[in-house]
């Protein structure tokens, strides 16, 4: 009986750029067999986020930030909530010039004492194929990540 190791990927997207890379990098850990589940961060619940031995969160850049107050709120409240200390984290998304956003998140997550994978992923606007490709990839990264430590 193998075990179902789980993860989540939460994004903020306003056009969808960040979500299909939260896509992707799902179709990633998910092409490894693990339990995953992408989920924009208005709809995730506070009980998956702790049940996920890896959480990755993206998020666009907009003025130089998060869309500051929802994502704030996400990552300093429900996120700390569930003590995310010591799981996998990965921080990714799409920006137009200057990309801060997937830094914060990076910051904020490694401040919670998560073990954040590299790279932090930033796509310039509308992910192309080979983008995606590279979002895949990264969520192949996780679920090897998670396997090696279920070892
Ligand atoms: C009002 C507005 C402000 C923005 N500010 C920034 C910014 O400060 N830095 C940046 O890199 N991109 C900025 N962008 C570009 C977005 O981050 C970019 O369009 C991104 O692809 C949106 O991804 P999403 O569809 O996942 O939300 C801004 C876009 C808008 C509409």
């Amino acid at each position: 009986m193998g075990i179902r190791l789980k993860a989540i990927v939460v994004y903020l997207s306003t056009s969808g750029n960040t979500k299909a890379m939260a896509e992707a990098i799902a179709s990633g850990i998910e092409s490894r067999n693990v339990d995953v589940k992408a989920v924009s961060f208005y709809d995730v619940k506070p009980e998956e986020l702790n049940e996920a031995e890896a959480i990755a969160i993206g998020a666009s850049t907009f003025d130089h930030e998060m869309l500051s107050l929802p994502m704030d709120k996400f990552m300093n409240e429900t996120l700390v909530s569930v003590n995310p200390k010591g799981k996998i984290g990965v921080a990714f998304g799409s920006y137009g010039w200057s990309g801060e956003t997937p830094i914060l998140i990076a910051e904020k997550m490694r401040d919670m004492g998560m073990a954040v994978l590299d790279p932090v992923l930033r796509i310039l606007d509308k992910p192309t194929d080979k983008d995606l490709q590279e979002c895949k990839r990264l969520g192949v990264d996780v679920a090897e990540k998670l396997k090696h430590r279920s070892e």
